[in-house]
């Protein structure tokens, strides 16, 4: 199939490298024009799998890049979703299809793989249509949401089961048809509100299962429990799954897709609702707990905060915890200092040492394993005070405390851990 493939970002880059090495012609089109010029010249920044599936396309001239949406057998829309207020911003999928519904035929296929409200994609395909002129049309119409995990997109683009919604039987098979050249997961056919619906909850699930963790947590630090402990011991029953608890949920996906939903009907969607708002709070707890250990931000107090992206081992910012901590700390006068390994930031530190250097606290914001090398005894002469605040359980508590750092452990208890001289001389005395 000629195949065009609009928006090249983290889902429609990879998507469109894939068809493209299972032998669909790949004319693929992003409004970033810079982009556009970056893959012509084999410059963009991509990972090595999708880079080796770029290559090998671009050699045999089955991807092109385009300049504005060409015409096609079917047309993939990978553009973002995001909200603005609160509420769903669908105008990158309007523009889209507006291309789309320039050059679309009859029996072509538009394909929406971006994560949007339930009954958004009969209506904004209907609704480019009638505005291009073309109502009367007969294309095939489906959804086929992204659930790729970021960090491993080509791997999980081939192996994932895919939910493919069609506005008829025969579009959902045709989509199929598409997908399974590159797709090597089970293809569940679906109609179009259904698979709008299941992608949308998917993460709504996992964004409730987070809070319900954050609040164990908490809960946890009033009575003394480790929620760590607690939660594992609980995962060991076979049909409890609690996620674990952190400083707040990020990305493209989580925090905003529940918003779909509670757009939608905010009657029926009071735990989701409830759930978000947990989650948002989570970064304001965490500057909370700074303050009690470090003293109100004056100006001089500096915060060194270890990670950028929005989870482990990935280099997306969009939406993340890290930012807002940090921008929370700005805002309550703190000194803040960022290092991320994988995160492109400007004004960052350049290594661990330089963001600790004359700290008062560390914060452990982000849990990439990169991390797991830093070793306390030789941060602890560099920091101003040796206080940790580790929103991952990640650091062994013990070598910290070791070092002579206070350990803030979200979740841990509701006394702050106190390096060893100081929990020797509480036992001595009590
Ligand atoms: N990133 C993920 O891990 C992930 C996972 C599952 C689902 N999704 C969903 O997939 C969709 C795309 O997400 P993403 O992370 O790839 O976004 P992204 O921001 O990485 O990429 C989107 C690309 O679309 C381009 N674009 C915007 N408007 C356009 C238009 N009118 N025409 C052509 N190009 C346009 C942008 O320039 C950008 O390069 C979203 O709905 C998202 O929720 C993302």
């Amino acid at each position: 199939m000629n195949v065009c493939v609009i928006g090249l970002g983290y889902v429609g880059l990879p998507t469109a490298a894939l068809a493209a090495s299972a032998g669909h012609t790949v004319l693929a089109y992003d409004t970033d024009a810079v982009l556009r010029e970056a893959l012509r010249a084999g410059r963009a920044i991509v990972s090595d799998d999708v880079a080796g599936l770029l290559a090998s396309a671009f050699r045999d001239e089955r991807f092109v890049v385009c300049d504005c949406v060409e015409s096609a057998d079917a047309y993939i829309v990978c553009v973002p979703t995001p909200t603005a207020g609160g509420r769903p911003d669908m105008r990158h999928v309007e523009t889209a299809l507006a291309g789309v519904a320039a050059v679309v035929s009859s029996g072509q296929l538009i394909v929406l793989e971006s994560t949007v409200p339930p009954g958004t994609t009969e209506r904004v395909v209907r609704q480019a249509l009638r505005a291009a002129g073309k109502g009367f049309l007969n294309v095939h119409v489906s959804h086929a949401p992204e659930r790729i995990l970021p960090g491993d997109v080509v791997r999980e683009l081939r192996e994932n089961d895919r939910i493919v919604g069609g506005r008829t039987r025969e579009d959902a098979e045709k989509t199929r048809e598409l997908y399974a050249a590159f797709v090597s997961g089970d293809i569940h056919l679906t109609d179009l509100r259904t698979a709008e619906f299941v992608k949308v909850i998917e993460n709504t699930y996992r964004d409730v299962n987070i809070a319900f963790a954050n609040e164990l947590a908490l809960f946890c630090e009033e009575i003394d429990i480790d929620v760590w402990q607690a939660i594992a011991l609980a995962n060991n029953h076979p049909r409890v799954n609690i996620l674990k608890p952190g400083p707040g949920v990020g990305g493209h996906c989580i925090p905003v897709d529940p918003l779909f939903l509670a757009d939608q009907n905010p009657f029926a969607t009071e735990l989701i609702q409830a759930s978000r708002r947990i989650n948002e709070r989570m970064p304001n707890l965490i500057v909370r707990r700074v303050v009690s250990l470090v003293g109100e931000g004056d100006g001089k107090r500096k915060v060194a905060i270890l990670g950028a992206s929005y989870k482990a081992n990935v280099d997306d910012v969009r939406e993340s915890p890290a930012r807002r901590i940090r921008d929370l700390l700005d805002e309550r006068g703190f000194r803040t200092s960022v290092y991320d390994p994988l995160a492109r930031l400007p004004h960052a530190a350049r290594s661990v040492g330089q963001a600790v250097e004359d700290s008062d606290a560390i914060l452990l914001a982000v849990d990439h394993d990169a991390f797991r090398d830093i070793d306390p005894a030789a941060v602890a002469p560099i920091v101003r005070s040796r206080v940790l605040i580790d929103c991952h359980n990640f650091f062994p508590e013990r070598t910290w405390l070791a070092a002579g750092f206070r350990v803030y452990g979200l979740g841990r208890g509701s006394h702050f851990a106190l390096p060893q001289a100081s929990v020797r001389q509480q036992s001595n005395s009590a």
